[in-house]
């Protein structure tokens, strides 16, 4: 069976390194990696839609800005096939039969549809039909492409249970046709939610505590010297706390013992770093200095292709709309299978035409 790797992202913002350590770095290794038949990274703007209904050109805008921020990431259209949910009607064919088999008690019983309910404070049945059934469209955008892998965080781990369980019913009822994905997630745990600079659980554009791919330099440095550390941490004699360090999840989440080596003349591992600061003696900017080298070193690169790629912003357009043809002929030729299993290919069913043109004759 062919190995093809599907996932996405919505497009409501620019993206920061939360989304790079949780999950463009993995998506690069693995497009990297040589291992899969095919991958699939697309902008789930209609799904993004379905939680922004007043506010479409939100959206609208950062369809760019979420393709600049793949392709200054490293993922490189030859061998990544880049595109937009909205230019793939056949999605919306195969979620409005997917809604036959699954239960509103089942939606409801969706973890992550049910804390989102709660967050957006939607009261009772006043949730938009669109926004309730997500988890569908989300089910038909990973069995459209017949995605074996599909990397994201735990947070979208009822959305993969919901879409095998979607595919499992389809195949009984139908014949085996679509595959069942495995999620993969992030390896390492200071990667699975990486925390704001201000220490707050999650990097939120809202909160105003994110560092974008497309910060400058300068930006980058001045945020990290703002960092949330250890209060308790007043004297650099004083011994120092990791957890909820904001300075360090961020060095487990990005340095390399290589890079802790070259870049301080007192350390050859982060571990021994992390030990003098729990020791004591060791202060809060000397950390924060490593930190901003770090990160410096990982986004340097990132924001060169960037900014090659905004010289020519139509082209990076037509990188979508190639994309989105390449994603349209996988999804038809799924769509022809799909009509097959279910048998309303009628126009194409021989035996089918044959047998009613016999009943009439009769
Ligand atoms: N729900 C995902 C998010 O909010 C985006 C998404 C839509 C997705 N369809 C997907 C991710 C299919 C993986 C596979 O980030």
């Amino acid at each position: 069976m062919e190995k093809i790797i599907l996932t996405g992202d919505r497009p409501t913002g620019k993206l920061h390194i939360g989304h790079y350590v949780g999950s463009l770095r993995r998506r690069v290794e693995l497009q990297d990696s040589g291992l899969y038949d095919k991958i699939f990274v697309f902008e789930a703007d209609a799904q993004a839609l379905t939680d922004n209904i007043e506010n479409p050109e939100k959206v609208r805008q950062n369809v760019i800005e979420v393709a600049l921020d793949y392709l200054a990431a490293g993922l490189d259209p030859e061998r990544t096939t880049l595109f937009i949910q909205s230019q793939i009607p056949e999605l919306c064919e195969l979620s409005f039969y997917f809604m036959d088999l699954v239960s509103v008690s089942r939606l409801q019983r969706n973890p992550t549809v049910k804390t989102e309910i709660q967050m957006r404070g939607f009261s009772g049945e006043s949730i938009p039909v669109g926004f309730f059934t997500y988890p569908v469209s989300q089910a038909a955008d990973i069995a459209m492409f017949k995605a074996t892998t599909v990397p994201a965080g735990d947070d979208q781990e009822p959305m993969l249970e919901q879409c095998r369980e979607i595919v499992r019913r389809f195949n009984n009822i139908y014949g085996e046709t679509l595959v069942e994905p495995n999620i993969l997630l992030p390896e390492n745990a200071a990667c699975l939610r990486l925390p704001g600079i201000d220490g707050k659980a999650k990097m939120s554009k809202s909160l105003g505590n994110c560092i974008y791919l497309s910060d400058s330099a300068d930006e980058v440095a001045k945020k990290v010297k703002t960092m949330y550390t250890d209060p308790l941490h007043l004297q650099v004699n004083d011994p120092g706390h990791l957890e909820g360090n904001t300075v360090f999840t961020y060095l487990d989440a990005f340095a390399t013992d290589e890079q802790v080596s070259r870049l301080t003349t007192d350390y050859t591992t982060l571990q021994e770093m992390k030990d003098h600061y729990t020791r004591g003696g060791l202060g809060d900017m000397k950390c924060k200095k490593l930190l901003t080298a770090v990160l410096q070193e990982v986004l340097d690169p990132i924001r060169q292709r960037r900014a090659e790629y905004e010289k020519d912003i139509p082209a990076v357009y037509e990188i979508l709309r190639k994309g989105c043809e390449v994603a349209r002929a996988a999804a038809c030729e799924t769509m022809d299978e799909v009509r097959r299993a279910m048998k309303i290919n009628y126009f194409d069913d021989r035996a089918l035409i044959e047998e009613q043109a016999r009943r009439f004759q009769n």
